[in-house]
């Protein structure tokens, strides 16, 4: 039976974003951050104060968000009157960046004496602020009190990043990446249910060299093991990440350790399975390695020899043989035949909690693609997720692991 229950979010579709837009150079990042929330199907409206338009202007901001930019506190327009608490109550988060250290310090005060700070201290929905500015500006004892304030008051502060400053000197101050801010707001659209769990995950492929270019290796992109670090990290967990080589940017807030071949992720998951809560083993790990590695390229005229391999450990396997401490152990079984029955043979053989099961022959499952569908599998039964993007399936994977 195809359950179609959903309710974490994995993206920001359909949220309303007020943008408070303050004085710094780092401006203009934020006009292009609008176009990448409305091309989300997320709502922007933009307040912007005195100084922030002397750097990028209303009309930028307009046209990226379609619609009106707001600005002054006093006006004549009827409907803009109460703006100053209007404003917020029909927005689901308020997002100030840049926040310059001015406005930090004035927030910090309780200070209303302009639009943008009025509508923070009207504001009952998450507060998200992007500090940015000068090193020596953000260093400085005062600003590190007022922020200190801001994160008492329940705000959320997203630290800047350390590089060159439009100012030309190097240091913390850097507004941070998009992907940065994107992913924490959508974490606070998301419930914090793993919150204090200790989760290793694996993903993407494994190499195993035959000579100094060639290797056996599989198709997997690495793409579901990295939606699931991402989404538990969304929802509050400590996540390790151990990655074999793919093309995937790391997931903000997730620390990843690389390798390459299957004894490597072995030694690497064995070290960090003592402190898990939860093993996720979504890597393809080569299941042989070439028994010798060439010192040299192998040429042509050596004529073709059968390649003599040996057999990798099985890291599932071997989690699943010492597990004493109740770690639960998720393993995934890509199928072109058989799928619930492998699943199931592949739950008790490796003595897991749960198999994740994919078909690998339907293109919309297969390998390399955002989507999947996958089977659930476990002591208890079995469950049919339906088709939808991989970061949907990912948090429909801990939802189901947080009944078990
Ligand atoms: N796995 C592992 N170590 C291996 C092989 C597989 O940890 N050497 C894990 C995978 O990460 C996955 C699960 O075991 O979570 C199932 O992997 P799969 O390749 O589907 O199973 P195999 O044991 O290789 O079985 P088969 O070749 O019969 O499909």
């Amino acid at each position: 039976m195809i359950d179609n229950h959903f309710v974490v979010p994995a993206s920001l579709t359909g949220k309303r974003i007020l943008l408070g837009v303050t004085g710094s150079i780092a401006a203009y990042k934020v006009a292009g951050w609008v176009r990448e929330f409305t091309t989300r199907s997320a709502e922007v409206t933009v307040v912007m104060t005195k100084a922030a338009k002397r750097f990028v202007s209303a009309m930028t901001f307009g046209a990226l968000s379609g619609n009106r930019v707001y600005g002054d506190m006093f006006v004549r327009e009827p409907e803009e009157l109460m703006a100053h608490i209007t404003l917020s109550r029909e927005a689901d988060v308020l997002l100030i960046a840049p926040a310059t250290a001015h406005t930090i310090a004035r927030l910090a005060c309780g200070m209303a004496d302009d639009l943008l700070s009025a509508a923070v201290l009207a504001a009952k929905i998450p507060v998200v602020v992007c500090p940015a500015m000068n090193t020596a500006m953000y260093t400085h004892p005062a600003t590190q009190h007022n922020i200190g304030r801001l994160c008492d008051l329940g705000y959320h502060v997203i630290p800047p990043e350390c590089g060159e400053l439009a100012c030309g000197e190097e240091g913390a101050g850097r507004l941070p990446e998009w992907e940065t801010v994107h992913e924490k707001l959508i974490a606070l659209f998301c419930p914090q249910d793993l919150k204090g769990k200790n989760i290793v995950i694996t993903a993407g492929p494994t190499r195993e060299a035959l000579d100094p270019a060639r290797y056996l290796s599989n198709r997997s992109s690495g793409k579901m093991g990295y939606a699931l670090a991402r989404t538990a990290a969304r929802r509050g967990a400590e996540v390790t990440l151990v990655s074999g080589p793919v093309n995937l940017a790391i997931p903000p807030g997730v620390e990843t350790m690389q390798v390459t071949t299957a004894r490597q992720m072995q030694a690497r998951v064995l070290e960090k399975a003592e402190s898990a809560d939860i093993i996720v083993k979504a890597a393809a790990v080569s299941d042989f390695r070439p028994k010798n590695c060439h010192r040299q390229k192998i040429k042509k005229n050596q004529g073709i020899s059968p390649i003599e391999v040996e057999e990798n450990p099985d890291i599932l396997a071997t989690l699943g043989k010492r597990k004493d401490k109740g770690t639960m152990l998720v393993g995934f079984a890509a199928e072109s035949s058989n799928h619930e029955a492998e699943g199931r043979r592949k739950l008790e053989q490796k003595k897991a909690d749960l198999i994740v099961v994919n078909d690998i022959l339907r293109p919309e499952t297969g390998f390399d693609v955002d989507t999947n569908q996958v089977i659930l599998v476990d002591a208890g039964g079995s469950k049919q997720l339906p088709l939808m993007s991989k970061e949907e399936t990912a948090n429909r994977i801990w939802d189901h692991i947080l009944t078990l």
